[in-house]
């Protein structure tokens, strides 16, 4: 199977999914996760990680004296596991040069809206502000702008009248529900039949 380091910040139930998805059918699915990556410690993701047992690191910014010394000890850290695949899952950082150098074309990414609409730290948050009617999330591979890499897929999602009371969390939960669902998809489908990048198309045979 193929190697998967997964990156987190936060929560972590899309690795989670990643997770139930590859216990379920260990031999079928067609990767499995190394280790899990983090940008702070204390957070869930690190500990469904723990929970599973795998080994995880923690990479924090202002450990480094630099955004670069930073972006190279990640770099380091994730390829200690010598991962196939790097799996960014709700990882709120950009990576920099070194750590593209090393992963670029490897590198997949799960944004909550449907790119190149609402990039950046707050997807849901600027595309219910907006104003839009759908919105949705998008499994992409990573390059060295902010959320602009190759598509690889979407999944749609309806805004309803309660989001724009209810604020941005609800939307996020709804979104959430097919993100999972889509990135498991995509992530197995990529290390079971590999993949090309042709400019902007990716070829998943
Ligand atoms: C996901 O919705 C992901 O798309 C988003 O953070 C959430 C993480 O949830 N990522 C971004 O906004 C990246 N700009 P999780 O920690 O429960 O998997």
């Amino acid at each position: 199977p193929a190697r998967l380091v997964v990156l987190v910040s936060g929560s972590g139930s899309n690795l989670q999914a990643l997770l139930d998805a590859i216990a379920a059918d260990p031999e079928g699915y067609g990767a499995r996760v190394v280790a899990v990556g983090a940008d702070r410690g204390g957070i869930a993701g690190l500990e469904r990680a723990e929970r599973a047992g795998i080994p995880t690191f923690v990479c924090r910014v202002k450990d480094h004296p630099t955004r670069e010394a930073w972006d190279r000890a990640l770099t380091e850290a994730t390829a200690a596991h010598e991962p196939d695949l790097v799996v960014s899952a709700g990882f709120m950082k950009i990576v920099g040069k070194e750590f593209l150098a090393r992963y670029g074309g490897r590198i997949v990414n799960t944004h909550p809206a449907l790119l190149p609409s609402f990039p950046g730290a707050h997807g849901v948050r600027d595309a219910l502000a907006y104003g839009v009617k759908v919105t949705g999330c998008t499994v992409h591979f990573v390059d060295d702008g902010v959320d602009t890499g190759p598509i690889i897929a979407q999944g749609v999602v309806e805004v309803v009248e309660e989001d724009t009371e209810e604020g941005e969390a609800a939307l996020h939960e709804r979104i959430k529900e097919v993100e999972r669902e889509l990135l498991v998809d995509v992530v197995g489908r990529l290390a079971r039949n590999g993949y090309r990048i042709e400019g902007r198309k990716v070829r998943i045979p």
